[in-house]
């Protein structure tokens, strides 16, 4: 039984050992550009995954209909996600393709988000990706806006249609006031 344990002791040592020289010698590639294996991924995104499934349950979702509402979210979406996640007839900036994990398309995508993970993601980002958190300039309000204007209207728009909407709408100012 004592062999069992030290030899269990020992291999964790030497694998610990292992792990700490590995992050010193500097092999482990960082770059934007190296994605990673399989393994690693799908960790990452089963950690995702339940990470903001366990944080959805105190979110109440609002009425998300009132055109006002859709309007205001349009501002913030225009102004702030079409450089990464692009609308009707706009590409996403050329950086995205810098980008990993590379930021999805919403526009007639049939891979959208629920409204409250939706909601739960804009508000408070996903960490080391670029992702941002908007909850920091963004009341709740503003947020559940932006959420309906992504998910009940962005994409039934005609390109044509989403220019129209630029030129009606000028661009919202942040009202958080924070
Ligand atoms: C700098 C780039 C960047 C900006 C700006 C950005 N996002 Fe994102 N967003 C990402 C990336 C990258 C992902 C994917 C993260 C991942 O794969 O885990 C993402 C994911 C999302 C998701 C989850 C998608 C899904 O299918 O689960 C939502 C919702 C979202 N973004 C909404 C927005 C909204 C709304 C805005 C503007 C208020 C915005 N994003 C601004 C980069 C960005």
């Amino acid at each position: 039984m004592k062999k069992v344990i030290l030899s269990i002791f020992l291999t964790l040592v030497v694998l610990i050992i292992a792990f700490i020289a590995y992050i010193w010698s500097g092999s482990y590639n960082i770059s934007q550009l190296s994605p990673h294996n399989s393994i690693t991924r799908r960790i990452i995104d089963i950690t995702v995954h339940h990470s903001i499934n366990k944080r959805l349950k105190d979110i109440k979702v609002p009425s998300l209909n009132d055109t006002a509402m859709i309007a205001e979210g349009f501002g913030h979406y225009n102004e702030m996600c079409v450089i990464c996640h692009g609308a009707p007839g706009i590409e996403p900036s050329e950086m995205t393709k810098g980008l990993y994990p590379e930021p999805p398309r919403f526009y007639k995508s049939d891979d959208m988000p629920e409204t409250d993970e939706a909601f739960w993601i804009i508000k408070y980002g996903i960490k080391l990706t670029s992702m941002p958190a908007f909850a920091p300039t963004h009341t709740d309000n503003n947020i559940w806006a932006i959420t309906a204007f992504m998910l009940n209207k962005m994409n039934k728009m005609s390109p044509s249609e989403y220019q129209e909407w630029i030129k009606r709408y000028p661009e919202m100012e942040d009202e958080s006031g924070k």
